[in-house]
């Protein structure tokens, strides 16, 4: 597999072609970003272990049968996926209150919901993603109600898998953010990452093991999401 010309340049990744159209080559790179891009920082080896996290995750979603993009990890910051058009969608799942769901709502963080909650939110920079509804989403022509159906029950099977995933090292999935994406043909499958740059993760003394380190600069990212990584080694 050849590495081509760079495709795209998001905040924290960069999409090369390859010599097959299918498939695109994936950089993570060291910017962290935390109020929609507005704060930036490199951090030298978060593009690394995010890397190497999301390989062994999405390894295991494949392995129990989710569809994913990923193909394979190349080195430590590099990986192969399949070619998506991605779904304008945030889908986040949550399981515990947190985040911007507790300043909406105006509850403490740390109450475990009754039973998982599926939001969207339009992913939209200009916007700052705005949180929005089914009819939204089909009014602006970003899924037909089967696909809607379709993300939501996907993202709630994703859900238990995940929980077991960071329970298996002692971490509670608080909650997460999902991208899907279309083949060619029009099939949805997962797409995108999943680290803890894009789920809440607490320890059982309620240490936040994810990028609420950086957004509320309670803690050193690279020491966290090492110890997340080793974790996940070990469980291999
Ligand atoms: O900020 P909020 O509480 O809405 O975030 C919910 C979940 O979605 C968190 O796990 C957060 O890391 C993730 N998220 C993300 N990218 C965004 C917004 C949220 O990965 N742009």
């Amino acid at each position: 597999m050849e590495k081509g010309t760079l495709l795209y340049e998001g905040k924290a990744k960069k999409l090369y072609v390859t010599d097959d159209s299918e498939v695109l080559w994936v950089e993570y790179c060291d910017q962290a970003t935390a109020l929609n891009g507005a704060r930036k920082e490199q951090i030298a080896g978060k593009g690394a272990l995010n890397n190497q996290i999301t390989s062994l995750i999405f390894e295991r979603l494949n392995s129990e049968g989710i569809t994913t993009h990923f193909i394979k990890k190349l080195s430590k910051t590099e990986q192969l996926n399949e070619k998506v058009e991605i779904i304008p969608l945030e889908v986040v799942l949550r399981n515990v209150v947190a985040g911007s769901f507790a300043k909406r709502f105006g509850l403490s963080e740390g109450f475990v919901l009754p039973a998982p909650i599926v939001e969207f939110y339009y992913k939209n920079d200009d916007l700052d993603d705005p949180f929005i509804n089914d009819e939204h989403v089909k009014f602006l022509n970003i899924a037909t109600d089967d696909e809607i159906a379709f993300l939501k029950s996907e993202t709630r099977k994703i859900n238990e898998i995940l929980k077991k995933i960071w329970l298996e090292i002692g971490l509670t999935l608080v909650d997460f953010k999902l991208e899907f994406g279309r083949l060619a043909d029009g099939t949805i499958i997962l797409a995108d990452e999943i680290s803890p740059d894009t789920s809440r993760l607490w320890d059982a003394a309620g240490n936040h093991m994810d990028k609420d380190v950086f957004r509320r600069n309670i803690g050193d990212l690279i020491e966290v999401y090492s110890e997340v990584l080793a974790k996940l080694q070990a469980t291999k």
